[in-house]
């Protein structure tokens, strides 16, 4: 019978080993620079980005928003693309967000957009990089429109932080952070970016980090994502639950209920074609939601993360790939 038990717990580890390892083995993919360029190249990649992706020029965002603001959902448009390498690059994908801006005002619907700052020079420049954000934040104040900045991996953490704290100096209400519940020092982050006012998104962490900086086990980072919600309800702005858990949105829903915080206080964020059915629910309760929906030819790394979350993907992709 022990021998059972030990067998178990044995077989428990080996799978979640097996799952780590999985998951590894995506983010590394994720970095691959000739996968990269082979992969979106293919002709193959609209067929096995649809999922995930809304497509591959703004017009088609555009149509993808409209019908989801026409079932009550909002979005925040991502143009995909980061880590680039020139200036040149970088003056792109300010024009590229600037016609996402503008397109917003045309159709006066209340969207946001979410950037990489990787996308806008920190490789390189961080004042480059806040020059070029600030143009954007700029024209997102003066159409009432708002620019979410997204965290990348923590060789970026600190200086995310001080141009989003920066830009929120020069355009209040205008930024949001994203805090990630899988590093130890988000707490303390987000109790200094509460204390500022500035809006957080929250979300659990995408990036392979070492066990120095952030918790290793599912449990912990869900214990701290938890922990950290409560942080942003009691003492946030309007704070973005950025999450497919769905215990965790439970929680949250019991926990603004108990405290009285009404739906208008806060909102909920999915991914574009992630947890549909979650996503139909929250809506239906009453409850804000906006889908970060992504579009653009530079897809790899984005979809590559989308795999790490959850392997199963590869299989519904393969299967729908073959069906279709
Ligand atoms: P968890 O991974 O525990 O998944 C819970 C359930 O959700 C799963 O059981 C499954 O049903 C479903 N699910 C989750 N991921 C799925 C997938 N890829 N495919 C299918 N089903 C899936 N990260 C980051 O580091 N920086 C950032 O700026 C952002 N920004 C961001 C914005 C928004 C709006 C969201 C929702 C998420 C992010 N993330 C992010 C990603 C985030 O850190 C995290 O990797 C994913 O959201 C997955 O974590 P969950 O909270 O969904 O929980």
């Amino acid at each position: 019978m022990f021998r059972n038990v030990t067998f178990g717990t044995d077989s428990i580890l080996a799978c979640y080993r097996e799952i780590e390892n999985v998951r590894a083995f995506f983010l590394y993919l994720s970095r691959s620079a000739w996968l990269r360029r082979f992969m979106e190249q293919s002709s193959l990649s609209q067929k096995l980005t649809r999922r995930f992706v809304a497509g591959m020029t703004l017009d088609e965002e555009l149509e993808v928003c409209k019908k989801l603001y026409a079932e009550h959902v909002l979005s925040t448009l991502d143009h995909l693309g980061e880590n680039v390498s020139t200036i040149e690059e970088a003056c792109n994908s300010v024009e590229g967000y600037m016609a996402s801006l503008d397109r917003i005002a045309e159709l006066k619907l209340p969207l946001t957009v979410s950037i990489k700052l990787t996308q806008f020079g920190l490789d390189f420049s961080k004042e480059t990089c806040l020059a070029n954000v600030a143009r954007l934040v700029e024209r997102a104040q003066e159409i009432g429109s708002r620019v979410e900045i997204d965290m990348e991996s923590t060789a970026y953490t600190d200086r995310t932080l001080d141009i989003v704290r920066e830009l929120n100096r020069r355009a209040p209400e205008c930024v949001r952070a994203v805090i990630q519940a899988y590093l130890f020092r988000s707490e303390s982050d987000i109790e200094s970016l509460n204390s500022q006012g500035i809006r957080v998104r929250l979300c659990k962490g995408a990036y392979k980090e070492p066990a120095s900086v952030a918790y290793e086990a599912k449990a912990d980072v869900d214990a701290n994502y938890v922990k950290l919600m409560k942080l942003l309800f009691d003492k946030g702005v309007d704070p973005a639950i950025a999450s497919h858990d769905e215990k965790i949105v439970r929680q949250a829903l019991a926990y603004t209920k108990e405290r009285g915080i009404g739906p208008e206080r806060f909102e909920f964020q999915m991914l574009y074609g992630i947890r549909r059915d979650l996503q139909r629910e929250i809506t239906a309760g009453g409850h804000r939601l906006r889908l970060y929906v992504p579009y653009g030819d530079a897809w790899y790394p984005y979809f590559m993360r989308r795999l790490a979350e959850r392997p199963a993907n590869v299989l519904f992709l393969l299967r729908n790939m073959i069906k279709s």
